[in-house]
């Protein structure tokens, strides 16, 4: 009996070492130590063993089933070491690499325009404010003096999600949504997205916004003209003059559409500026106040000032980009001009 224990020793001792795959080991772990394996056979077969011999015959045994779990725990752990070393060193990443081609994305040229609009006037000390582009007419339209069935809803047509829910039509909604809550002195720049059923070359059902507005004491149209200048001439030029002609908003009065020199041909007049030499960037007005006070906010002690911009009309300006869908189209090619 002794000689076949040490036989199955040996032989396991052999198997093992020269298993080379953690599948092999796991066989031969069912051989030697599975329900029907080879040590539990001796051990099942301690019972035909003479009494007097079962102690030592016993002690064999069980030492030949410690050596054999032992040896196949060692090899497993050795085996995993192994293919786990082979997984890292296949794995490896070299971080000091540089992809010269990588085909790297780069940013959409209304996001270089809200950027740098959104960079210039935070660096004239305005805040930056949000609001919900699902809006409540209220905000919308009524506390900005266009109450329901007035006509001069018509000058934005607007997607209704019910009788007071709309897609919001301009960010002018965000002024109506900060005066409320908030008194004066106030500056902040707001952009964001607004939807209008429009669809053309220079317009587009959803474009984007940004919204500017100041209440303070002593606010005048002056201040809207040398602040609108000063900013023009960042954005542009700094040859780059600014005119008001008179317009409408019921939300301001006076109101005034805003053109600047066209940098394209500094006011000569070229294809850009349709011959003009101007164009046309924004609209803009001293803030009603028929709206401070509709918005909690004395109009005997404060004035403000207010204007709104298009994002993609200033990136076609800019840009000389001469149809607003080309903006939404994502074609690759077009991107990439602007890295
Ligand atoms: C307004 O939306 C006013 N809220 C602006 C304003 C704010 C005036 C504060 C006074 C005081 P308007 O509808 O003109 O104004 O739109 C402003 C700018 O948005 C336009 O000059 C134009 O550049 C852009 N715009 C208007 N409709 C579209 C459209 N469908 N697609 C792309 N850009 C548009």
């Amino acid at each position: 009996m002794r000689e076949k224990i040490n036989a199955m020793i040996e032989k396991a001792t052999e198997l093992i070492q020269n298993a080379a795959e953690l599948g092999s080991i796991n066989e031969l772990k069912v051989q030697y130590l599975g329900k029907s394996g080879e040590v539990t056979s001796l051990l099942k077969g301690m019972k035909d063993v003479p009494n007097e011999q079962k102690p030592e015959i016993g002690k064999e045994v069980n030492k030949a089933r410690d050596i054999i779990t032992n040896l196949i725990e060692e090899k497993i752990k050795d085996l995993q070491k192994k293919a786990l070393d082979a997984k890292m060193m296949k794995e490896q990443i070299d971080v000091t690499y540089d992809e010269v081609d990588a085909n790297r994305g780069s940013l959409h040229p209304c996001t270089l325009v809200i950027d740098e609009v959104l960079d210039i006037f935070t660096g004239m000390g305005f805040t930056v404010a949000n609001g919900p582009e699902i809006e409540l007419d209220k905000f919308n339209f009524q506390l900005l003096n266009i109450p329901k069935d007035h006509p001069s809803r018509d000058m934005q047509d607007t997607f209704y999600a019910g009788e007071d829910i709309l897609l919001r039509t301009q960010t002018s909604a965000v002024q109506a949504r900060t005066m409320i809550n908030t008194q004066p002195p106030i500056k902040l720049v707001c952009p964001g997205k607004v939807y209008r059923p429009d669809y053309d070359a220079t317009h587009s059902p959803m474009f984007q916004q940004i919204e500017g507005l100041v209440v303070d004491k002593h606010v005048t149209l002056c201040d809207l003209k040398g602040l609108l200048e000063l900013f023009a001439q960042k954005l542009f030029d700094e040859n780059t003059k600014v005119r008001f002609r008179p317009s409408y908003f019921p939300f301001t009065e006076p109101s005034v559409e805003v053109d600047v020199t066209c940098s394209v041909c500094h006011g000569k007049g070229c294809r850009i500026c349709k011959g003009t030499g101007w164009i046309e960037i924004l609209g803009a007005g001293v803030v009603n106040p028929k709206v401070l006070d509709s918005c909690g906010i004395d109009s005997t002690k404060y004035s403000g000032l207010a204007f709104g911009l298009g994002v993609e009309r200033i990136a076609m300006i800019k840009y000389g980009i001469p149809d607003i869908r080309i903006l939404f189209e994502n074609d690759s090619r077009f991107l990439k001009s602007f890295k």
